[in-house]
């Protein structure tokens, strides 16, 4: 059947398994928009903890509270960048606290239901590469080329560590990030609300020991033998 837009392509998989950066690379070399979904779970929680709202009333929140988080997200072209109160989140998101919150956050069907017609509009005209947990399976079930990115979990918490520090990390630094990472990967996926998993028809990609211009190319192949862009 002949596609009615432009493409799409979402790339999910469990936390440091290279989905944003490899989505970033991909969108860049095919001109397309790239939403990074994380970054506007990660948008609400930090809204959250700067806000200070009590963590126990998380679970309460409705849509209107949501947006007076004044949470927002503005497309310039490729670009898709996320303000509070007007002023551009960068590096904020990556906080450690902002990290050891936010799958607490994105369990909540509020939230997820809040960002659903967010991350839409940013690919409603398609040309998208879109990385996150429930890319391929809720947000874009539609889409032309699915992925699902995996790798071990110790060679996603040295990348993670390598990523935020710039440096080679210590063994003991490997281990203790890999159990928070470990941790994190479980409550995204027992969630009852769109939780991690492999979407149908995804093509698997382990990332192990796969250096990252590799990984980008190997996604490029497949979505150029794949679909007609
Ligand atoms: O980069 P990393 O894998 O550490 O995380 P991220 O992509 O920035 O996502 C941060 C958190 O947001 C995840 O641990 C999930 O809890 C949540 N998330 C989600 O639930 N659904 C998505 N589509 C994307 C992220």
């Amino acid at each position: 059947m002949p596609r009615t837009r432009p493409p799409v392509i979402t790339l999910d998989g469990p936390a440091g398994s290279g989905k944003t950066s490899t989505a970033q690379a991909v969108a860049r070399r095919l001109g397309f928009r790239h939403l990074d979904s994380g970054a506007l779970y990660r948008a609400l929680t930090f809204a959250l903890l700067k806000e200070g709202v009590p963590e126990q009333e998380w679970a309460t929140l409705e849509a209107q509270q949501l947006t007076d988080l004044n949470v927002e997200v503005e497309v310039e072209g490729d670009v898709v960048n996320i303000y509070h109160d007007g002023v551009l989140l960068t590096s904020d998101l990556r906080s450690t606290e902002v990290t050891a919150s936010v799958s607490a956050v994105a369990g909540l069907p509020a939230v997820r239901d809040w960002l659903l017609d967010v991350q839409r509009s940013v690919g409603a005209h398609g040309n998208l590469v879109a990385d996150g947990r429930d890319m391929g399976t809720v947000v874009f079930p539609d889409a032309d080329v699915k992925f699902f990115l995996v790798a071990s979990l110790e060679e996603r918490a040295r990348r993670r560590l390598l990523q935020d520090h710039g440096r080679e990390p210590a063994e003991a630094e490997v281990q203790e990030e890999a159990r928070r990472i470990e941790q994190r990967d479980n409550t995204d996926s027992s969630r009852s609300h769109s939780p991690l998993r492999r979407p149908e028809h995804a093509l698997e990609v382990d990332t192990t020991g796969l250096p990252f211009d590799d990984q980008v190319s190997l996604i490029m192949r497949q979505v150029q033998d794949l679909t007609p862009l």
